[in-house]
């Protein structure tokens, strides 16, 4: 099973460049209550060869990550993803996850992704058993259905099958700050309260549940349990990615030092993808989301080539002329623009696009985005219809392997910090790895994984001693995989093409 964004060139509407520089912002927190808004970093490079997708063979050396990385991201299962989860998270994943079994990296350490269905989290918002369960399902399934699976360097679970989530969280909302959780600003957007609304306000209280509130110490629980140095997300986690590091910092310095005095927690940082926040297609002021009560505000990965022509033709726009890009005075098509620009990995400015097509109508600019949109997506679909069908074991063997993969990582970092504590009633275990001593699953090798390739045998402690200082190399490294992908080019139907232009 295989669906991807191709990246070949169809009809060249203008001369992308080739040989792209990329960009990719890692996102350091500034450890600061006072400002939730972090500090970004924006870091550049040389992009891969004809923009082929990182992964594949280059006539460029294949610059691999660095040996200690280690990623972790989650999605909720509120239902089958979006095109916005998609651009800004999953095809990071699947980049990283395709990037992670390279053949240059043979007889090397590899690095590692946990990917996880968030099931923990999804209860903080509504929905009955039924429809939770098959919620589950179908994202988890959305996730095989773009090309993941368990493999020896990647692990796809659901958090519930993971008790430490829970012990960590507790153990970690004993020094979390309620002033900072009430000044973040998803549980204000849950009960549509204004981003200023704190916990004096009656109508905040009598909504506010304590698992909302708390969501992002859970959240931090997810990212440090398997001591991520990356964490590929969207804009819109960046907030929650800062409080982890500052959950992380304050708990080393509360217990001093672990027992073998290395640090407990190593600390993550946000790695964005281009595509960081895509808007709604009916509201393109707010972004693309699950929770909008409009179907047609967003492309599903799974929806058919018709409904991406549907959407996208009842997509907001105006009635302004021609084409051009502008945030506030044309949020609709500057919109379209973007999710163009990012479902083809084009590598230039959404302005350039859009001046190129700047004599298209606006039919023939929403055909050009649907196709291409339908092309990026292509696959996934007809995966995700096989995976789906009652006779198909393939959701139910990925589960538990993920499950078993994830707890004995989880296990371990959680006998590390109960030692921290002393909560270990029968003294330091002195066979207990430190932070980077962990061999992760397996043996090295590409091959996929199976049900006994884990929870046998012990884990073995090795002498590299790469403390978190090497962190951030490890995510310049490894952003340059998935940096590589920018440098497409679109593709034009015939309702689509410009008549003014020469091709
Ligand atoms: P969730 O389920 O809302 O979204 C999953 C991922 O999709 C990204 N995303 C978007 N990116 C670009 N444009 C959009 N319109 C858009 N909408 C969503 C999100 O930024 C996210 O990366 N709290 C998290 C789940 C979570 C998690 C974690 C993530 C739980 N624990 C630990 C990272 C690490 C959430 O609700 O994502």
């Amino acid at each position: 099973m295989r669906a991807s964004c191709t990246l070949s060139l169809i009809l060249d509407l203008f001369d992308a460049p080739r040989h792209p520089s990329w960009s990719v912002e890692i996102v350091n927190a500034k450890d600061d209550n006072n400002s939730l808004r972090p500090d970004q970093q924006r870091v550049e490079g040389t992009g891969g060869k004809d923009g082929q997708q990182a992964g594949q063979t280059t006539a460029e050396p294949f610059r691999p990550f660095h040996e200690k990385t280690i990623v972790f991201s989650g999605i909720q299962p509120t239902g089958v993803p979006h095109l916005g989860n998609y651009l800004g998270a999953l095809r990071q994943w699947k980049l990283l996850h395709d990037n992670s079994a390279h053949p240059s990296l043979k007889g090397k350490k590899k690095p590692m992704q946990y990917f996880s269905v968030v099931d923990l989290h999804a209860l903080t918002s509504e929905a009955p058993g039924p429809d939770r369960l098959r919620l589950r399902k179908e994202s988890y399934a959305a996730l095989l259905a773009i090309g993941l699976k368990n493999t020896r360097q990647t692990t796809l679970f659901f958090q519930s099958d993971v008790r430490y989530h829970t012990e960590l969280m507790w153990i970690l909302s004993t020094i979390a700050s309620t002033g900072y959780l009430s000044r973040m600003t998803q549980w204000k957007s849950k009960l549509n309260l204004p981003d200023d609304a704190n916990l004096d306000s009656d109508e905040a209280t009598a909504k506010l549940k304590l698992g909302l509130f708390s969501y992002p110490v859970l959240q931090a629980a997810d990212i440090l349990l398997y001591e991520a140095s990356l964490v590929p997300v969207g804009e819109d986690q960046l907030q929650h990615i800062e409080f982890a590091r500052t959950l992380a910092r304050g708990f080393n310095s509360h217990v001093k030092n672990s027992p073998d005095g290395s640090n407990v927690f190593r600390i993550p940082s946000a790695a964005l993808s281009p595509a960081k926040r895509i808007m709604s297609l009916k509201r393109p002021t707010q972004k693309m989301s699950k929770s909008d009560s409009d179907p047609k505000s967003r492309i599903l990965i799974t929806d058919s080539y018709e409904d991406i022509h549907a959407k996208i033709r009842a997509a907001v726009t105006d009635s302004e002329p021609g084409i051009s890009y502008d945030l506030e005075k044309r949020p609709g098509v500057s919109n379209l623009i973007e999710i163009l620009r990012h479902v083809t990995t084009i590598a230039e400015t959404p302005d350039t696009i859009a001046k190129d097509l700047q004599y298209m109508t606006m039919r023939g600019l929403k055909e050009m985005v649907a196709d291409n949109i339908a092309e990026c997506l292509s696959g996934i679909r007809e995966n995700f219809l096989e995976l789906m069908e009652p006779g198909n074991r393939t959701f139910y063997d990925e589960v538990s392997i993920g499950a078993g993969k994830a707890e004995q990582k989880a296990r371990v970092t959680m006998r590390r910090v109960r030692e921290s504590l002393g909560l270990n009633t029968f003294g330091t275990r002195l066979d207990t790895p430190k932070i980077d001593e962990v061999e992760d699953v397996g043996a090295d090798g590409d091959a996929n994984v199976n049900a006994n390739d884990f929870n046998v045998g012990p884990i073995h402690p090795e002498s590299d001693t790469d403390g978190p200082q090497t962190t951030e190399k490890a995510i310049l490294e490894a952003l340059q995989g998935i940096g590589q992908s920018y440098g497409g080019s679109y593709r034009v139907s015939a309702g689509g093409k410009d008549p003014s232009r020469k091709s």
